[in-house]
């Protein structure tokens, strides 16, 4: 009888010990901040890709890792946000299309569009990685974060940059402070803005930097810290739409050297460029050869962008040439390969040379 009676208060007290143990867990699930959930776009690149040995870090394969191999190599992702993964191509960045950033801007939109998506990672290769940056700085309709990642080195080298980048970047996009200011780039512990970050180094991991305007932030102990925003108009405030888009007008890059003739400039224009980037030589500079190729291409009806092969500075409108008199554009500070970007957008809207102008002064 003891025993029994002994038996059923041991079992009250146990039962009253679960109870107590699940409403402190419900407490603590509640308590708990939610995770954001975050979406990795995977489109190759050597965060993606392998080599012959651990030690190969020049000379390998970009691109041969899919997307839930790379989630998996980082278990630590599941604490910082619900990780969701789509390949969305499988390429080595130097051949990224207008085609290809169709497709991944209107799924990128598609997917922010959706309440259960709080953010976007969109891992990528290094070489035309700044430019897919800008592409959508340009064209994504959302104020929520869209961050791009890379590696310098393949995921199977020694000390691969890739999974320590893919966490910062997921961490970012998880982070609320990231909204709103335009698409970023995070690579080697630093937060990027997609208009004035470029590659820099062939193979160095600090190949990334936004040389003189500056880098926007670091990520640190798991968290990021900004210190500065681009002004320029971007994201949800830019005035581009790609949904209705299937392709973008043909706009090539001249580029300007020493001895410089126009066979290039000719070839593109008679092969239907609707749009010619001139990467000059310092502020911009037409060679005397060359300048009445661009003014015969303006008068049939090619739109030109004065641009620099320098890589830092304000082109001056009106100073290498009279861009006046002679319907050219200018670039602002944008790099040539960014250049194109833009005026590829900007002639899905108009011809105008100075509604063109605005824009380049305002993205
Ligand atoms: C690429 O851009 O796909 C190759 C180079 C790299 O990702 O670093």
């Amino acid at each position: 009888m003891l025993q029994q009676k002994t038996a059923q208060f041991m079992a009250a007290v146990l039962g009253m010990f679960i109870i107590a143990t699940a409403q402190v867990h419900a407490q603590d699930a509640a308590k708990a901040p939610k995770l954001a959930n975050v979406t990795i776009l995977a489109t190759g690149g050597t965060i993606a890709g392998s080599g012959a040995s651990s030690t190969t870090t020049v000379g390998y394969t970009a691109a041969t890792v899919g997307v839930q191999q790379l989630i998996k190599a980082v278990p630590e992702l599941s604490k910082v946000a619900n990780v969701n993964g789509e390949q969305v191509f499988q390429i080595a960045s130097e051949s990224m299309t207008n085609d290809h950033w169709l497709t991944l801007a209107k799924r990128v939109n598609t997917l922010l569009a959706q309440n259960t998506v709080d953010g976007i990672v969109i891992t990528h290769g290094t070489d035309t990685l700044e430019e897919t940056a800008y592409f959508l700085n340009l064209v994504v309709k959302s104020r929520k974060p869209v961050v791009l990642v890379g590696a310098m080195r393949p995921s199977t080298a020694l000390s691969a940059d890739g999974p320590i980048n893919l966490y910062n970047a997921v961490l970012l996009a998880a982070d609320p402070s990231a909204a709103g200011k335009g698409v970023l780039v995070a690579m080697g512990d630093q937060i990027h803005g997609a208009r004035d970050v470029s590659k820099t180094n062939t193979s160095t991991p600090d190949a990334f930097k936004t040389t003189e305007l500056g880098m926007l932030g670091y990520i640190q102990g798991g968290k990021p810290f900004f210190y500065r925003v681009s002004t320029r108009k971007h994201t949800a405030d830019a005035e581009f739409d790609v949904s209705n888009l299937t392709s973008l007008p043909q706009v090539d890059i001249v580029y300007g050297y020493a001895n410089m003739n126009t066979v290039a400039l000719d070839a593109f224009v008679a092969a239907g460029a609707k749009g010619i980037i001139h990467a000059g030589t310092g502020d911009g500079s037409v060679a005397a050869k060359v300048k009445p190729g661009l003014i015969a291409a303006r008068k049939g009806g090619t739109i030109i962008v004065r641009a620099s092969r320098v890589g830092q500075g304000i082109l001056a409108r009106n100073g290498e040439a009279n861009d006046d008199e002679l319907d050219f554009v200018v670039s602002d500070t944008l790099s040539p390969q960014k250049a194109r970007i833009l005026l590829m957008l900007a002639l899905t809207k108009t011809n105008n040379t100075k509604e063109l102008q605005r824009m380049f002064y305002n993205y």
